[in-house]
């Protein structure tokens, strides 16, 4: 999948908001000039004001041109009433109506980690186009999303928003995010920028350290990607980096963003960001906060009142030049005409989401979250349902769980809308002419077993359990870091006394990271990991189960054995001793093993595939040249499945120690019984090198490992050799590219 095919072919389908060529960029250039040229610095710092529906928004605000945007406005009566306020204001500028759609507006799509298991850009454009279009239809016209904060620390509760641990495929992910939303009639705000994935301790807002190589190489190029797919605004982070809080990091917000990367659009802190300058102690007060934020490259203040309330001032006392204001305002202007708000007609405050979820979303919810189910362990191959099952006991305090299928962050959802596992096996084992028994087992935070031996009896009872636990949505999301990633409460306690009984098990996990499973991967054969799979969720868990899709879904992350493993990650460094067993003084834990339970990039299917004839078209290469890798994949089994062919490489001697095996290419591919199809995937020479502290990039001269197969334990398959170096500096860079070619 070449990320600018990707692009390109998105960008094409991506018309519902004007994107400007050449001509139309020069015109509104002089619109925004022109504009701006007859505002007070009052009404220049209003621009720079994003206030939240509810205190402390004044609504005359509005009228007196104190606002450039606000947000949590979700529904088109309170849009309607802000724009009748804007026409009465003198320069009646519209507003941005922003709000956190983060994986759909009523119709809930799996939340975004589940969905980058689907490896499927198409489907990840799909739902954000769907959330978009939802949201758009009320009047919110910017997103605070996507996600394209990288995260190797699973402790962090915010790692169900993104696309999980890997450079590469969070690049593809949050490029076709940024296009389906746009196509769908959303602005969108990649955040959080940058480094806020990888807090201390797991710990939300908590300090980050990452050299600059490193942030080059692996947490910024998401973000560019977000950049190049013209994403229309960046948000800063609550963490500092290095020292250097986001909100006022020159580095990040100028150097990188607007010198290197040439992005014109705006930034906005985030809630109250500025003002949390003073508690990361690089500010005395709301003034110096405001002053520091503006000059580093914040346009606009989320929360905060303290552009509103100290800008005019500090232009006035020489702390800030006007021209600063200036290029800020500039650049929310620009994006409000790029947008195409001063000539969009008002609002019918009658228009209300209630249409939805429609067939049409419903049906787009359920084709996306079936993907995104990841086939853990079939020991017994106890999925799919057998023809001869007579009985099934759904089991599990999430079984029935409305609210929690929607996982956090779910806009208008309303848990009325969810179909649940337990309705969904309802629906599909009824077809079949299969009772149905239900028993929770434990309440949702399983801290009571009063409910088990109901549970135990129901299971008895039945020819297979089906149970259903993980992670409740309140235990997931911002401000929910963990320090245990056990199973909560009794969970493996009530799992234990299930698979107790003999019965085949299947457990359905839910949540919004991986959970330490400890025995439970051992008794229990069968575990499929859905996520917050949605208000379709219940139905394309029964398609999974019953075997109607063949699951598809790929680890976005690696799933460790033990919280203490953490953070854990497949591209990781090699170490001067790697582990030799039963050798004490190399690579391992005392009391666990090295390995995760599962590595990045797994999935099983109900059918298996073989890879086969690997080979490389050319083994040197040089600058402007690609890597060529050809594989046959042969389905082996009776059942149509998609497998996603993955590409690692790996620089065994370089100048620097380079990660043990990086993702650079992948392709989802569909194959019928006993069809095999050779894939081409290809990779330009100059994705293969690195990054230095100053940005620029280099491919060194040696060998390159290539590895190939269905996770990112792929078979080796041999090298090339890179003839000659390859520098370039950090603006010729382009985001790592390979392209597929099914033959
Ligand atoms: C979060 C942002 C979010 C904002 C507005 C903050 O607490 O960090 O991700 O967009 O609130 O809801």
């Amino acid at each position: 999948m070449r990320l600018s095919y990707v692009l390109g072919l998105l960008s094409a389908l991506a018309v519902a908001l004007p994107l400007s060529g050449a001509k139309a960029q020069e015109a509104i250039e002089r619109r925004v000039n022109e504009l701006l040229g007859q505002m007070t610095l009052e009404e220049k710092v209003g621009q720079l004001n994003l206030v939240s529906h509810g205190p402390p928004l004044r609504w005359e605000d509005l009228s007196e041109g104190k606002v450039g945007a606000v947000l949590n406005f979700n529904n088109a009566q309170d849009v309607a009433r802000a724009q009748a306020l804007i026409q009465q204001s003198r320069l009646k500028i519209p507003l941005l109506y922003g709000l956190d759609v983060l994986h759909g507006f009523r119709t809930q799509f799996p939340l975004p980690l589940g969905e980058a298991a689907a490896f499927n850009p198409r489907l990840s454009f799909l739902a954000s186009e769907w959330a978009a279009k939802e949201a758009s239809h009320v009047g919110v016209n910017w997103t605070f999303a996507p996600m394209a904060d990288l995260s190797r620390d699973s402790r962090w509760g915010r790692i169900v928003e993104g696309f999980g641990e890997d450079p590469y495929l969070g690049s593809v992910l949050t490029a076709a995010r940024v296009e389906g939303f746009r196509k769908g009639g959303l602005a969108a705000s990649a955040k959080h920028f940058a480094g806020y994935g990888a807090p201390q301790g797991g710990r939300d807002y908590d300090t980050t350290y990452i050299p600059r190589a490193e942030m080059y190489d692996t947490y910024l190029p998401p973000f560019r990607a977000a950049a190049e797919a013209k994403t229309a605004s960046f948000m800063a982070a609550f963490n500092a980096l290095n020292g250097e809080p986001s909100t006022a990091n020159a580095w990040l917000l100028t150097d990188v963003l607007r010198k290197q990367w040439g992005f014109d659009g705006f930034v906005t802190s985030d809630w109250v960001g500025i003002g949390e300058l003073v508690n990361h102690g690089i500010a005395a007060d709301g003034a110096e906060a405001a002053r520091k934020a503006i000059l580093a490259g914040v346009d606009m203040d989320m929360m905060g009142l303290l552009y509103i309330n100290h800008l005019p001032d500090e232009v006035r006392a020489g702390r800030v030049p006007e021209s600063v204001i200036d290029e800020s305002v500039r650049r929310i202007l620009r994006t409000k005409f790029r947008l195409g708000l001063f000539d969009q007609p008002a609002i019918d405050p009658n228009r209300s989401e209630a249409g939805f979820p429609s067939k049409e979303s419903r049906q787009a919810a359920r084709e996306v979250a079936r993907e995104t189910i990841v086939l853990l362990q079939n020991n017994n191959d106890v999925l799919p349902v057998k023809s001869g099952t007579r009985s099934i006991a759904v089991i599990g305090p999430l079984a029935d769980a409305s609210h929690d299928m929607m996982g956090p962050h779910a806009a208008r959802g309303h848990k009325e809308d969810s179909i649940t596992v337990l309705q969904g096996v309802r629906e599909r084992a009824q077809s079949a002419g299969i009772t149905v028994s239900h028993a929770p087992a434990c309440d949702l935070m399983c801290r009571s077993t009063e409910q088990l031996p109901a549970a135990v009896e129901a299971a008895k009872n039945a020819d297979l359990v089906i149970a259903v636990f993980g992670e409740p949505q309140e235990l997931s999301g911002e401000a929910a870091s963990r320090a245990h990633l056990e199973l909560n409460g009794k969970q493996i306690e009530v799992l234990e006394a299930l698979a107790a009984t003999g019965k085949p098990i299947a457990l359905v996990l839910m949540g919004g990271r991986p959970q330490v499973l400890g025995p439970i991967a051992e008794r229990i054969p069968s575990i499929l990991m859905a996520w917050y799979p949605g208000t379709e969720g219940g139905h394309a868990v029964a398609d999974v189960l019953f075997g109607d899709f063949n699951p598809s879904g790929k680890l976005p992350l690696t799933w460790p054995r033990a919280t203490g493993q953490l953070p854990i990650y497949y591209n990781r460094l090699p170490t001067g001793r790697p582990t030799i067993p039963n050798n004490r003084f190399t690579l391992h834990y005392i009391d666990e093993a090295i390995t995760p339970l599962y590595p990045f990039g797994w999935g099983l299917s109900y059918t298996q595939f073989d890879y086969s004839n690997a080979s490389i078209a050319q083994k040197t290469l040089e600058s402007g040249q690609s890597l060529d890798v050809s594989v046959s994949v042969t389905n082996k089994g009776s059942r149509i499945g998609q497998d996603v062919v993955q590409l690692y490489t790996r620089d065994p001697v370089a100048s620097r120690s380079r990660p043990l095996r990086e993702l650079k290419a992948f392709e989802k591919i569909s194959l019928n019984p006993g069809e095999t199809k050779r894939i081409t995937l290809r990779i330009p020479v100059e994705s293969l090198g690195f990054h230095l502290d100053d940005g620029s990039y280099i491919v060194e001269a040696g060998a390159i490992q290539v590895f190939v197969g269905g996770s990112s334990l792929a078979e080796p398959i041999g090298e090339v050799e890179v003839t000659k170096p390859i520098q370039l500096p950090q603006e010729e860079r382009r985001a790592s590219a390979s392209t597929s070619v099914a033959q």
